[in-house]
């Protein structure tokens, strides 16, 4: 007993032997797990919930954040391209809005450094929601119920477009998904996997998958070409971080997604053009890695990404203040 204490603290004292420390403590595993939410703000986080759930930020009345981001869903719509004012076909594939406080910036090429700033996006987004900031601000303006809370939570009752995307933003930071079944075994329940779901994990550390599948959100910390191998092949016109950077080597970077509550979040890729996991995961093998997975490891790996699934958010629907008559009339049609 005593040989053994003395051969781990060497391993610790050299900061080698990995593979033993590995065993015995998780925290060097490429994958940390997701912390619950520390709320900074409540009344702000509350505010915000109902500002996401508000259609009326919306010209159309109808859509609100939950429309594309529905998190009764993973936090998105599971189609492949979003429908957005007028019923329009939208360009790429909404991504989850779950753990979306832990990219390293926000979009598939990465243009809002943060949720604050992603949030004044779509309002005013044409194809999205089709509003302009003046506009929703009025609207809130005209809503006694929302003065109030505004000025519950701000100090003054005055709505502008920036404590409107911060309190989103306050909100969205709650949206954390902790405790997945993955994570109860990164803390030490060795029960919590089954030895197929285990197997998956060792294909996807061995494979090459952690390279950019990384951290706590299992990715969303880095930019990284979609087609590394092999190119990627579809109709989407969308080239990535190219557009931000306006740099040759950017075209066809995309943030890699994070894992979480994946299975939850199909369909796959800024297309959309991934029906199922195993789809996406042969075609990362493929085009990723050079490598061409056996049913096995698909089935392997699948089933691995399915332990990524983390409690949901769990809260009340928001109950939203009536307008008033001054609020002025949605325009849905047209
Ligand atoms: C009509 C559908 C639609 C609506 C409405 C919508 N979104 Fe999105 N959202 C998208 C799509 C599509 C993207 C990806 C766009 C891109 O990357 O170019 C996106 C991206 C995001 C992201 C970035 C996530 C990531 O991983 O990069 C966040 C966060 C987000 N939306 C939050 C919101 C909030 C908050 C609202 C309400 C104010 C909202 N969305 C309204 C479709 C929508
Ligand atoms: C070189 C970096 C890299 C490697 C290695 C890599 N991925 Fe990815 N992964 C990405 C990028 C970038 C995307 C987004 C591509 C897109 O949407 O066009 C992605 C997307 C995905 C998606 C779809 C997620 C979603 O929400 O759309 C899954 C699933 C996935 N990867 C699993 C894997 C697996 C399993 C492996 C190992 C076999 C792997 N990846 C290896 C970078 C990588």
């Amino acid at each position: 007993m005593k040989k053994i204490v003395l051969a781990i603290s060497a391993c610790f004292a050299l900061g080698g032997g990995i593979a033993l420390v590995q065993a015995a403590a998780p925290a060097n595993e490429p994958i940390q797990p997701i912390k619950a939410a520390k709320v900074k703000n409540p009344a702000m986080a509350e505010l915000g919930k109902k500002l996401y759930f508000d259609v009326r930020l919306s010209r159309s009345g109808f859509i609100s954040c939950n429309s594309c981001h529905n998190l009764s869903m993973g936090g998105t719509d599971n189609l492949k391209t979003s429908i957005g004012h007028n019923w329009q076909k939208g360009p790429i594939n909404s991504p989850t809005v779950l753990n979306s406080s832990l990219n390293l910036a926000q979009f598939w090429d990465g243009r809002a450094k943060d949720l604050k700033e992603q949030a004044g996006g779509p309002i005013a987004n044409p194809g999205e929601m089709a509003f302009t900031h003046e506009l929703a601000v009025d609207v809130l303006a005209s809503i006694p119920q929302y003065v109030t809370e505004f000025k519950q939570v701000f100090g003054d009752g005055k709505v502008n477009i920036d404590r409107v995307t911060q309190s989103i933003a306050a909100f969205e930071d709650t949206l954390v998904t902790p405790d997945s079944r993955f994570d109860q075994w990164l803390k030490g329940n060795k029960k919590a996997l089954s030895a197929q779901e285990l197997r998956g994990y060792q294909t996807f550390k061995t494979a090459g998958c952690v390279a950019c599948h990384n951290g706590p959100a299992v990715g969303g910390n880095s930019f990284q070409k979609m087609g590394l191998v092999k190119p990627y092949i579809t109709t989407n016109t969308a080239e990535g971080r190219v557009a931000v950077t306006g740099k040759d080597a950017d075209r066809m970077n995309f943030k890699v997604p994070t894992l979480r509550n994946v299975a939850l979040t199909y369909p796959y890729f800024h297309d959309g053009e991934a029906a199922t996991l195993h789809q996406a995961v042969d075609t990362m093998g493929k085009l990723q890695l050079g490598r061409e997975f056996s049913k096995q490891e698909l089935d392997d790996v699948v089933s691995f990404l399915h332990t990524l699934t983390g409690k949901q958010p769990d809260f009340k629907l928001p109950i939203l203040p009536p307008s008033s008559d001054k609020t002025p009339a949605p325009k849905p049609f047209n």
